[in-house]
C-alpha cells in the first residue's frame, strides 16, 4: 500500500466534534479532538445549528494546536484533507471552507473525504499491512455496518441496521438509566461491576437476513425501568444492555466473516471503543483464525487522524477535489 509523501493537514467537523491532525504517509503527527458533549448534553443529543456555531469558534485553535504539536508551520504542509460528507451541512461547512481556504492560499491540493472511509482507514494506524479482503463493522452513532473491503476504494455493504444504530442503543440506555453523554462509555463505565445476566435484554437476530436492529433493545430498556423502579440495579442493567449490543453485534461480525472467507476483520466507529466488544471480537475471531484489527480507541470516535489516513492513500493514488468540493448530509460510500 502507498501513502502520500508530505505532510497532510486532516479536517473533521461532521458532528460534534472539531478535529485537526497532521498525518505524514502513515504517521499521524498530532490529533488534536475539541469535543462539544457538555453543549448538546443539555439538549439530549446534537442540535445542528449550535454545532456549527462551536466548530466556527474552535476551528482555528484547534488547527493551530495541531500543527503546533507536529511541529510544522502552513508553509511545512502538502495538502489538505476534509471531511465533505456525510454530515451536519451546517457542520461540514465550517471545516470544509477552512480547508478550501488554507489549500487556496498555500497553492496546495485539496481532497474532501467520506467519513466512513475516514472510518475504516483508522485501522491504516496500526503497523504492517492488512489483509484484504477484509469485513469492517462500523459501529457508531450513526452507523451499524459490515462492510466488504475488497480493495481500499473498493467497499460492499454487506449488513446494515434495520432501525437504531448500535451507537444509538447506548446513547438511549444511558439516558434512560440516568447516566451521562456520552452514553457509550458511560455505559462501560457503569457495567463493570455490574452482572450481565442480571436482566434479559432481547437481542433481534434473524436467521437469514444480514440485518441488525437495536430498536426492540431500546424499548426493552423502557421497560426495565418502569417495571423495577427504584429497585433497578443502574450497573447490572448497564451490563446487561452492553452484553445484548456486544452479542449482538459479534455473532453477526463472526458469521459474515466466515461466509465470506475474510482475510481479516476490522472493528471501527465510535463503539469499537467499547471495551466489551473489543475483547468478544478478538476471542471470537481467534478461535476461527480470522486476524482481528482495531485501532487505539481515541481513534474509533471521530476524529480528523482517521481522515489523514484516508487522504494520503487516495492523494497518493492521484486523487484530488476541486476548488468547487461541496458537503452533502447524505452519502454512499464512495466505489473506487
Ligand atoms: O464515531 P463516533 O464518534 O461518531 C459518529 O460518527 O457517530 O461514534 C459515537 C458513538 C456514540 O453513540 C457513543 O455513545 C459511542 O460511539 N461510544 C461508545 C463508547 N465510546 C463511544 N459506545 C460504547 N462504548 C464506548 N466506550
Ligand atoms: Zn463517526
Amino acid at each position: 500500500m502507498t501513502f502520500f509523501e508530505g505532510r497532510i493537514l486532516a479536517i473533521e467537523s461532521s458532528c460534534d466534534e472539531t478535529s485537526a491532525a497532521v498525518v505524514d504517509g502513515r504517521t499521524i503527527r498530532s490529533n488534536i479532538i475539541a469535543t462539544q458533549i457538555e453543549l448538546h448534553a443539555k439538549w439530549g443529543g446534537v442540535v445542528p445549528e449550535a454545532a456549527a456555531r462551536a466548530h466556527l469558534e474552535n476551528i482555528l485553535p484547534v488547527i493551530e494546536e495541531a500543527l503546533q504539536v507536529a511541529g510544522v508551520s502552513l508553509a511545512d504542509l502538502a495538502a489538505v484533507a476534509v471531511t465533505n460528507r456525510p454530515g451536519l451541512v451546517g457542520a461540514l461547512s465550517v471545516g470544509v471552507s477552512a480547508a478550501k481556504t488554507l489549500a487556496f492560499l498555500q497553492r496546495i491540493p485539496l481532497i474532501g473525504i467520506h467519513h466512513l472511509e475516514g472510518h475504516l482507514s483508522s485501522v491504516l494506524s496500526l503497523p504492517g499491512e492488512v489483509p484484504l479482503p477484509m469485513i469492517s463493522l462500523i459501529a457508531s452513532g450513526g452507523h451499524t455496518e459490515l462492510v466488504l473491503v475488497r480493495a481500499w476504494g473498493d467497499y460492499e455493504i454487506l449488513a446494515e441496521t434495520r432501525d437504531d444504530a448500535a451507537g444509538e442503543a447506548f446513547d438511549k440506555g444511558a439516558r434512560l438509566l440516568g447516566l451521562g453523554m456520552p452514553g457509550g462509555a458511560a455505559i462501560q463505565r457503569a457495567a463493570v461491576d455490574g452482572n450481565p445476566k442480571r436482566y434479559r435484554l432481547p437481542v433481534a437476530l434473524s436467521a437469514d437476513s444480514y440485518t441488525f436492529s437495536f430498536s426492540g433493545l431500546k424499548t426493552a430498556m423502557l421497560r426495565l425501568t418502569e417495571t423495577e423502579g427504584s429497585g433497578l440495579s443502574v450497573a447490572d442493567a448497564a451490563a446487561s444492555l452492553q452484553e445484548a449490543v456486544v452479542r449482538s453485534l459479534a455473532e453477526r461480525s463472526v458469521r459474515v466473516a466466515m461466509d465470506t472467507n475474510a482475510a481479516s476483520f476490522a472493528l471501527v466507529g465510535g463503539v469499537a471503543a467499547n471495551l466489551a466488544l473489543r475483547t468478544r471480537l478478538a476471542d471470537s475471531l481467534r478461535r476461527e483464525a480470522i486476524p482481528f484489527f482495531t485501532p487505539a480507541p481515541e481513534l474509533c470516535t471521530d476524529n480528523a487522524a482517521m481522515i489523514g489516513l484516508a487522504a494520503s492513500w487516495r492523494l497518493a493514488r492521484g486523487d484530488r477535489s476541486n476548488w468547487d468540493l461541496e458537503v452533502s448530509p447524505g452519502s454512499e460510500l464512495p466505489v473506487a
